[in-house]
């Protein structure tokens, strides 16, 4: 990437938390910043915030909900009403619930918001994403490290638990990016996945103990300590990968890998290797409506 040239570089969800830590970082090196969220009233205040603390007045709000396929597909539109092109697409915006919930398509929330929405919306953007000429998308994961995905769990079909099917739509993300990557790979685009580790956000704040499966639950006094109001010091640290993948010349070329939260690369766990795997995981995405091929 030539770091001479002005990039675009959207963030869905850096209206708060990570995302609007990792939109600070990103506006701080000159580059347009574009930040996605629901609520209008945050997501106005944030944009403001990006523009005093870091001089940077070239910072965009788009408002649209990645809970169902059509809330995707309006938020792309609007994106690329306005932009003519996208360098950098940060799938970072994310859900963590307490109770099971499907989507208004059906699918068990984890799975639409943190599996479905990063893949239908890097598809709807393709219009964007080619015409910088050699994009970027970052997936954002969760869990302590690569884990296994269980195909015959995708939608918590063995049981709704929380924290954990959280961490398994991780996973499954992490299997659905190296699908990603592959299919991006001869249009030049790269897609890599970085873990920001833990923070205190509304995301970590909101967990209650019916989040918490079995004997994790005696963990809450524990988790509410770990993830107390910080002021956004922890959300700071944790949106270094974030903002390393975004803007580092160390990425160019560089697509199917993961990153930690120190940005060392880790190797992924087999499954999210494992075509078939993928292949489930894709399946369950296409079963809610089929997708954009821009
Ligand atoms: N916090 C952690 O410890 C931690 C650890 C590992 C990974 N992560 C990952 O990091 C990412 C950011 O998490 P966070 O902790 O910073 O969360 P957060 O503080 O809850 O922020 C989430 C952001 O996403 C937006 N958002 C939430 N649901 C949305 C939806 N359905 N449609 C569109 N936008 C939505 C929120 O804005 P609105 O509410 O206005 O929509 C907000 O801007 C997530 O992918 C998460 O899984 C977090």
């Amino acid at each position: 990437m030539n770091s001479q040239t002005k990039r675009t570089v959207v963030v869905t969800g850096g209206t708060g938390g990570i995302g609007l830590q990792s939109a600070l970082g990103i506006a701080r090196t000159g580059d347009r910043v574009v930040i996605t969220g629901r609520d209008r009233a945050r997501g106005a205040a944030s944009r403001q915030r990006i523009i005093d603390e870091t001089g940077n007045p070239d910072v965009a709000l788009v408002i649209g909900d990645l809970s169902s396929v059509a809330g995707i597909d309006a938020l792309a539109r609007t994106l690329l009403e306005q932009l003519e092109r996208i360098d950098v697409l940060v799938n970072n915006a994310g859900y963590l619930g307490s109770e099971r919930q499907d989507s208004d398509d059906g699918v068990e929330m984890h799975f639409a918001v943190n599996v479905l929405a990063p893949w239908r919306l890097t598809h709807a953007l393709l219009p964007a994403l080619r015409a910088a000429g050699s994009a970027r998308v970052l997936n954002v994961t969760g869990g302590d490290k690569p884990a296994a995905v269980d195909v015959d769990n995708l939608q918590a079909e063995k049981g709704f638990k929380g924290l954990m099917t959280y961490t398994h739509s991780k996973s499954a993300l992490e299997s659905m990016s190296m699908a990603l990557a592959g299919a991006l790979e001869p249009e030049g685009i790269t897609v890599n996945v970085v873990f920001p580790g833990r923070a205190s956000t509304a995301m970590t704040r909101s967990l209650t103990l019916s989040g918490l499966p079995g004997m994790m639950k005696l963990m809450l006094p524990f988790f509410r300590l770990f993830f107390a109001e910080d002021g956004g010091k922890s959300a700071a640290k944790a949106a270094a990968s974030t903002i390393w993948g975004a803007t580092s010349r160390d990425l160019d070329g560089v697509t199917g890998r993961y990153f930690d939260t120190s940005t060392a690369e880790r190797q992924l766990h087999p499954t999210a290797l494992d075509p078939q795997v993928q292949a489930k995981i894709l399946a369950v995405i296409e079963s809610a409506a089929p997708t954009p091929r821009g």
